[in-house]
């Protein structure tokens, strides 16, 4: 019986979202609460999809997987496999359009599923390459982080012209991850930014500079400053963010409440206009006790989630 596997789990953008798309560093972290699965197996006939998001054979999958097909057929090619004779089973349990990366994390999934099928092994520069086809069509612009970070363990510092390097968290980090219900549409929220940027170009810039430095401390923070620094960077990311209009009020909403709540910082994270908020609690009973409040208080879905310290 022929058949592949491949899975991939998620990940948040802890400081620097929209200013990396114009150049700016970012760090991202690999966030495995949920993930994606994705099962090839041999089925005569035309390629089918059996997922969550979409069932039926893929030459009439909707536009929105339009990025996903065109993945597909590219790995297909570079694999010499016929584009026919298999099902896709994909299972996932990210949340799409919450700023968590799904989109980038199924298209990995799937990858590493085809070349599983194919018995090839592949290396981080080739799955890479397939993913980002699928993220370019998904976003117009991806800075190609959310890849980047679904293929590591490690939290990524991510400069778009720059090799990418990785974070050692000098101290155990309690966040709580916490979705405000509306979905977000990346594309969007990133073209929104572009469009202020040639409006106002010098005013943008500085928020978009200011926030390259706020990343920068917040690298700092978690080398070696710790939690308090790095709360601080959080909350100073956010005003900026609100600023480049990439807030919403259900995001707003759940950040003041989160602060109000005692956490050292808040702030949306991925696209915005919808999707999660990231904060930083004091220790980790207190992150126990914020998940709790934030899910009374209103919050869609709830992850308390600890960034370990690496040596
Ligand atoms: C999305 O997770 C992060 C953005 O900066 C877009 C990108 O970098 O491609 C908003």
């Amino acid at each position: 019986e022929k058949s592949g596997i491949g899975i991939a789990h998620s990940k948040l953008i802890l400081i620097g979202e929209h200013a990396v798309v114009h150049g700016q560093p970012a760090i991202a972290i690999p966030f495995p609460l949920v993930g994606v699965e994705s099962v090839v197996e041999y089925q005569e006939g035309p390629i089918r999809f059996d997922s969550t998001f979409y069932h039926g054979p893929m030459s009439s999958a909707p536009l929105a997987l339009e990025g996903i097909v065109n993945s597909i057929h590219s790995t297909l090619k570079y694999l010499n496999l016929p584009r026919k004779d298999m099902v896709i089973h994909v299972k996932s349990s990210i949340p799409p359009g919450k700023g968590l990366g799904s989109s980038a994390s199924v298209a990995i999934a799937i990858i590493r599923s085809l070349f599983s099928y194919a018995k090839v092994s592949y290396s981080e520069r080739e799955l890479l390459h397939f993913a980002n086809i699928a993220e370019k069509f998904a976003h117009g612009s991806p800075s190609g982080i959310d890849t980047l970070t679904i293929t590591s363990e490690s939290p990524v510092w991510f400069e778009r012209e720059n090799p990418v390097s990785y974070i050692s968290p000098g101290e155990d980090f309690h966040f709580i991850v916490a979705d405000s219900g509306r979905i977000g549409d990346t594309r969007s929220a990133v073209e929104s930014v572009a469009h202020l940027l040639k409006k106002t170009p010098k005013k943008i810039h500085a928020k978009i500079e200011r926030i390259g430095e706020l990343t920068h401390l917040a690298k700092h923070a978690l080398e070696k400053a710790g939690k308090n620094l790095l709360g601080q960077m959080l909350n100073e990311a956010q005003k900026e963010l609100v600023a480049l209009g990439v807030s919403d009020e259900g995001l707003d909403r759940l950040i003041n409440f989160a602060q109000k709540e005692g956490a050292l910082g808040a702030k949306l994270t991925g696209a915005g206009n919808g999707g999660c908020i990231i904060a930083l609690a004091k220790n980790e009973i207190h992150s126990r006790q914020l998940a709790e409040k934030l899910k009374e208080f209103g919050a869609y879905a709830v992850w308390p989630f600890v960034l370990r310290k690496q040596d």
